[in-house]
């Protein structure tokens, strides 16, 4: 008896069967609508919503199958079942710039270099012995941010409004920059602890990488229409990439205090990075590579623990009994008289099911960082050609109703064990994706972990926070072309710990 082979037309025309797509016989796909409706992923979001019995659609972008899933046992079928097939990146205009030509990790096609670079990353930078070696670094960054925030509110008795978002972004720009470079400010940084002008450009310009990373540019899609610049996101990440002037000058006397011996003692990461050694124990990575990857690693650090704790911060100050016990929890586990520590954490759980909370239902970005598939096959009975770009949304994911009761409400309780047995911030069974998984999943679980329970809880913990005088609940809405607060959480700050407790100046 012969086996008929899997129709590709069929299968492919049933996803592609999605009611709001006119014309899908057209050369160009949905790019016509895409380019007429932005913000992108609110459009395909809205898309989306139509096919939620299916969990799972697909739309042509030029010559791309885009395959847009919502429903988490189909995101498992392929990170968890198909992994491998879909183990590769696409390749966009924004990642080839930062990653100077695919030299990194992150973002960088299934390859050699991805290989590599991973190697790298995962035994030399982010392995359990190199996170120990980096604590008191961690902790200097840790004392530091309380440090800055009570310069700001220390004086005043009813407290001090304080920029939450401000304060969170700069520690997730400084804990990296102390880990690699072993300092925190490119320049003097401000009396109070602030960033100086070189951080602020610094932090933003990162942001401004990460929404242009896979930001929907129509020479991602019809690649000949590079250089033309038509969405203006060449211009912008030029000028962004402008930042490689802070740390580029100090990659690269690092590696000539090496070459000429001045260097022989490891004391931070970059000194890791330079020094390694191939087979014939002449350098393993090139000035470009490490300048390529330094970036990926900030922007790999920068953005989920700040986004996470804002949203967290903002909707436990309009629900003050979860602000409540979420601050007894540490005053039970750490008391008054000393500041978080990172052993800590594996009894701060009500704090760690708040930030498991602000992930599920506030992720940074509307989808996981896309995957590409290295062959043809069949995920939930549908064909999926080789080369489909694979986007799980995380915002379907996280506030899907099958799986989520009350989805939009914020309620961390969901995620405390009924055993008492620890929380954890991943979600490897992707009922939404903080670190999601599989090959290309997260590297930098534990560093990413430490960094967002250290600024939550040490913010909650130093501080008492309350709604700013004059207005009734914070303003929970979401900005219109990302996912971050319309506006940057500002609350009042005051002290609630002895003076003494407080890091000196
Ligand atoms: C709370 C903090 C963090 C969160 C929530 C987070 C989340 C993620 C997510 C969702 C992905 C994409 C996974 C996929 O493609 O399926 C990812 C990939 C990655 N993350 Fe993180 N991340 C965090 C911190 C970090 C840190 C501190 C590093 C350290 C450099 C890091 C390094 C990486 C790398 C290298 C990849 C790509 C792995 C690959 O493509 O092979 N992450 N992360």
């Amino acid at each position: 008896m012969t086996m008929r082979k899997p129709s590709r037309r069929l299968s492919l025309r049933r996803l592609l069967s999605l009611p709001s797509f006119s014309n899908p016989g057209h050369f160009l796909g949905s790019l016509p609508q895409m380019l007429k409706n932005k913000p992108t992923f609110r459009w395909l979001h809205e898309l989306m919503k139509r096919i939620d019995h299916a969990g799972i659609a697909c739309l042509r972008l030029g010559n791309v199958h885009v395959i847009l899933v919502t429903c988490p046992e189909i995101s498992r079928e392929f990170l968890k079942n198909q992994d491998a097939v879909f183990a590769s990146r696409p390749v966009s205009m924004s990642t080839d710039v930062t990653t100077k030509g695919f030299l990194t990790t992150a973002l960088v096609p299934l390859g050699d270099q991805w290989k590599k670079m991973k190697k790298v990353l995962v035994k030399e930078l982010l392995s359990s012995t190199r996170h120990k070696w980096l604590t008191d670094k961690r902790v200097e960054e840790a004392d530091h941010l309380v440090r800055y925030v009570y310069n700001q509110c220390k004086a005043s008795v009813d407290g001090t409004i304080v920029d939450i978002r401000l304060a969170a972004q700069q520690y997730c720009g400084n804990v990296p920059r102390k880990l690699i470079f072993n300092t925190r400010f490119f320049g003097k940084g401000k009396e109070d602890g602030g960033p100086g002008v070189e951080e602020e450009e610094y932090v933003a310009a990162l942001f401004t990488i990460l929404s242009h990373l896979y930001s929907f540019c129509i020479s991602d899609y019809i690649p000949w229409l590079r250089g033309i610049d038509i969405d203006g996101h060449e211009k912008v990440m030029d000028k962004v990439l402008g930042i490689g002037k802070y740390q580029d000058p100090i990659i690269d006397e690092r590696i000539q205090q090496w070459r000429h011996g001045i260097k022989k003692n490891a004391e931070d990461l970059l000194d890791i990075l330079v020094s390694l050694k191939d087979n014939d124990g002449k350098p393993l990575l090139m000035a470009d590579e490490i300048k390529a990857q330094i970036t990926e690693f900030m922007i790999a650090t920068v953005d989920n623990p700040s986004n996470v704790v804002e949203w967290a911060l903002a909707e436990m100050l309009n629900q003050p009994e979860i602000l409540k016990k979420a601050t007894e929890e540490i005053d039970k586990v750490v008391g008054r008289g000393r500041l978080v520590e990172e052993a800590d954490f594996a009894r701060l759980n009500y704090v760690k099911a708040c930030a498991r909370e602000a992930f599920r239902l506030h992720p940074i970005a509307p989808f996981n960082v896309p995957h590409v598939s290295v062959a043809d096959t069949k995920v939930a009975n549908y064909f999926i050609p080789k080369g489909s770009h694979l986007l799980l949304s995380r915002v379907a994911l996280g506030r899907n109703p099958k799986v989520w009761d009350d989805p939009l409400t914020f309620k961390p309780e969901r995620h405390l064990k009924e055993d008492g047995s620890p929380v954890a911030l991943i979600e490897p069974e992707l009922r939404f994706i903080s670190f999601s998984t599989g090959m290309r999943g997260c590297k930098g679980v534990q560093l990413g972990t430490s960094m967002t329970v250290m600024l939550f809880a040490r913010l909650l913990q130093g501080f008492s926070w309350s709604i700013p005088p004059g207005e009734e609940a914070i303003d929970l809405t979401e900005a219109e072309n990302s996912l971050f607060l319309a506006k940057p959480l500002v609350a009042v700050a005051k002290p609630r710990l002895l003076s003494e407790v407080y890091p000196g100046n």
